[in-house]
């Protein structure tokens, strides 16, 4: 295990980057080809640990994925819905909820067993959520501990039942899951959303050619004889460009130049939340494939004020979280973050991480059932901070460390690579050299 050394950051941020490539899209471009009759080629695809756990979930269920790491490519050639087979053996999603809630869908349409499971993080994160609308769905479907938590089982029929289903928590993943049974579907499915939540499953799945539809929140999904594949161009990533717009916005002189950074406006909450803050940020370029926008982000130190992140907000930033809450600590005034919930059962109980690690660089933050509340603006001093194996801590963390006035130490920082496996090689290309990687003896 390792951990960061992190000195304060002396210099001004200036330069221009390519953002790292999106992991939410790199999963969907997967399993679409995977879903697909024929070659799909993916650039831009993100080989963070997470996608890498969705090829290998494919790969078992006889998809051939070919991956060129030093191009940002993946080529898969499958036969499709009708061709997918039954895994030899039990699948690990490691660290990745969208793997596993993604693959429990897939695995309802696929004839025979399929059997899921995580890492100890992933072990402890809540699967009733899908378990339940796919047993509606006709799927024999369980898991441990009462349906609560991974590993899951799926024993397939070949199709599902037409489904309706009104989500409970407003969850990408789930809406995902369903919306990939729903093609074995012996008829049309509707899925309601509560609240927006990220539509790129929508929008890549009607690129594809899939009968879809959406209207105020009620998805009906037709399902295709066959899907025919395409290729995917993907954008960057905004959930790790956040992180580098945090050490903009904050070290004073700096200006930055994020390039090919995906602007889904169902991903750029935390954009809108910085507005309001006073960021000074513009975004330059923008343009649009396969239904995602996508642009240059040009930003800069900027004297930030505080916000209140609203509930409804919350699935539109809900990965952003951890750094806002960094940012929130520099910007003057007290920000509110509520109906926050959901980040008590993602790779880490986040509320619990974010506040846990602010206080011990002396942030006067309260943490509620449900959000948080950041007193600014604060002098960050030194000390130690946990990430608990949760990549977004370790990277909010390291960021605070170099907006701070001493050393901080960040343990445990190898789940960097989870999402953004070149951070700390994108903070060297940026001049910051004031962290450093160390085995934790
Ligand atoms: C994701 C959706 C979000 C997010 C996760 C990726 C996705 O999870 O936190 O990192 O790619 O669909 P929920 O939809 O469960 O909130």
């Amino acid at each position: 295990m390792r951990r960061a050394l992190v000195s304060p950051f002396r210099g001004t941020l200036q330069g221009t980057i390519l953002c790292p490539r999106d992991k939410s899209l790199s999963h969907r471009a997967a399993f679409i080809g995977a879903l697909s009759e024929g070659e799909t080629s993916i650039n831009g695809f993100s080989f963070c640990r997470d996608c890498l756990a969705t090829l290998s979930c494919i790969r078992a269920l006889g998809v051939e994925v070919h991956t060129f790491p030093e191009e940002g490519k993946v080529v898969i050639r499958s036969g499709g819905l009708s061709a997918l087979r039954e895994p030899e053996d039990v699948l690990n999603a490691e660290n990745s909820g969208t793997t596993i809630r993604f693959m429990a869908g897939i695995a309802s349409g696929i004839r025979g067993l399929t059997v899921l499971t995580g890492d100890e993080s992933l072990r402890r994160r809540p699967m009733r959520r899908v378990i339940e609308p796919l047993r509606k769905a006709g799927v024999e479907i369980g898991g441990r501990g009462g349906d609560r938590f991974p590993p899951l089982f799926i024993r397939g029929k070949g199709s599902v039942l037409p489904f309706h289903h009104v989500l409970e928590v407003p969850s990408a993943q789930v809406k995902s899951a369903l919306l990939f049974a729903a093609l074995w579907g012996e008829g049309k499915s509707t899925i309601v959303e509560p609240l927006p939540s990220r539509n790129h499953t929508e929008n890549m799945l009607r690129y594809v050619g899939v009968p879809l539809h959406e209207d105020h929140g009620v998805i009906t999904v037709e399902p295709p004889r066959r899907i025919s594949a395409s290729s995917f161009d993907l954008p960057g990533d905004i959930s790790s460009a956040a992180f580098l717009m945090a050490l903009a916005l904050c070290i004073p002189g700096s200006s930055l130049l994020i390039q090919d950074v995906g602007l889904n406006p169902t991903r750029t909450g935390f954009l809108r939340c910085l507005e309001r803050m006073g960021g000074r940020y513009r975004v330059l370029e923008r343009r649009k494939t396969f239904g995602e926008d996508r642009g240059d982000i040009f930003v800069e130190y900027s004297e930030l004020v505080a916000t209140s992140v609203e509930p409804e907000e919350i699935p539109l930033l809900i990965d952003e979280i951890p750094i806002l809450a960094v940012i929130a600590a520099k910007a003057r005034g007290t920000t509110v973050i509520s109906g926050a919930q959901e980040l008590r059962v993602k790779e880490s109980d986040r509320l619990f991480a974010i506040a846990r690690g602010l206080q011990s660089l002396g942030v006067n933050v309260e943490e509620k059932e449900d959000g948080l509340v950041i007193h600014g603006p604060c002098a960050f001093r030194g000390g130690t901070v946990q990430s608990f194996g949760d990549h977004r801590i370790a990277m909010s963390f390291i960021v605070a460390g170099l907006l701070g006035e001493e050393g901080v130490a960040v343990e445990d920082v190898d789940c960097v690579d989870v999402s953004y496996p070149s951070f700390f090689t994108d903070l060297g290309k940026l001049g910051v050299q004031s962290v450093t990687v160390e085995e934790a003896c």
